[in-house]
């Protein structure tokens, strides 16, 4: 497994008793694309953040690519082995030249200095931004800002790539842009954790981790998890469109031989049905 944790515990106020996390176990393997839903408050944000280090470990086991993240001394290791995007954009330059921005994560992690431009240069044009190298990110869409950010990240060249929401802030189109870059980076071998509230986000996942009230209440095949309702509303969430009509149609007496996730899958199921009748 390329991210291992057991019984993971955690409080916001040392010595409290309210936990953000309890008993939480989670296996992600290398090359995983995994999506992490769950309503507000239900621990997402706190859970990935132990992966990179960025929240100190309190109770349980947590190791990253064999790396236990209690070791003071890989903490700049996990931080480069673990990319993380979160959802504003704006909080996350630190220069006001696209380039400088992401030379200077480089420079910071003591990337040989001849190999930066090459980095940001390979980097920009993975996320489809290349020609933008000069420009101020604060002259930049929301879409293509996070996709700048994203480069960043990815001029570090990490195994693991975390998107906190990073599409909450987008509209639908830089919402897309930014699926079909994560959508590439999977098939490019990287481990992709997303955590969305977007459900439809999940529909392509290798595995969904529903999350409630700081525990993971279920972990599985999108089919698996999205399909049921039962589920679902515990963990608050409203199912795929498909999902629901699927079961709207099985109330009135249609009866689709298998509950679509997609629209297209949708589309079939219905398609079928019809030539069966
Ligand atoms: N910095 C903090 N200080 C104190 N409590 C916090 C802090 N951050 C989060 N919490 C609490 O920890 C719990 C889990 O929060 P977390 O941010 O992990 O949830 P989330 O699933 O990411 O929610 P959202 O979907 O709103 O981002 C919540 O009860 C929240 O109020
Ligand atoms: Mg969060």
């Amino acid at each position: 497994m390329l991210i291992e944790g057991k019984n993971i515990c955690f409080t916001y106020e040392v010595g409290g008793s309210s936990f953000a996390l309890q008993e939480v176990d989670i296996d992600i393997a290398p090359g995983e694309f995994v999506v992490i839903l769950g309503a507000n408050g239900s621990g997402k944000s706190t859970l990935v953040r132990h992966f990179n280090a960025l929240l100190t470990l309190q109770r349980g086991e947590l190791k990253v690519a064999r790396i236990d993240v209690r070791n003071e001394q890989d903490v700049w290791l996990l931080r480069r082995l673990c990319g993380m995007v979160f959802q504003n954009p704006d909080h996350q330059f630190v220069s006001s030249v696209v380039e400088e921005d992401i030379a200077f994560g480089l420079e910071n992690y003591k990337v040989p200095r001849d190999v930066i431009p090459e980095r940001v240069r390979s980097a920009l044009a993975l996320v489809e931004m290349n020609g933008y190298e000069k420009r101020s990110p604060h002259t930049l869409s929301g879409g293509q800002k996070q996709r700048v950010v994203l480069a960043g990240v990815l001029a570090l060249e990490p195994e693991i790539i975390i998107f906190d929401e990073a599409t909450a802030m987008l509209d639908p189109t830089g919402r897309q842009e930014v699926i079909k870059i994560m959508q590439k980076l999977h098939r490019a071998g990287k481990t992709i954790i997303a955590i969305t509230h977007y459900v439809e986000e999940a529909v392509a996942a290798d595995k969904v981790i529903l999350m409630h009230q700081g525990r993971v209440l279920a972990c599985g095949r999108p089919q698996a998890i999205l399909t049921n309702l039962e589920l679902m509303q515990v963990a608050e969430l409203i199912p795929p469109l498909p999902v629901r009509l699927y079961y709207d149609l099985q109330q009135a007496g249609i009866q689709l031989n298998r509950c679509p996730l997609t629209n297209e899958e949708l589309a079939e199921a219905i398609c079928q049905f019809r030539s069966n009748t």
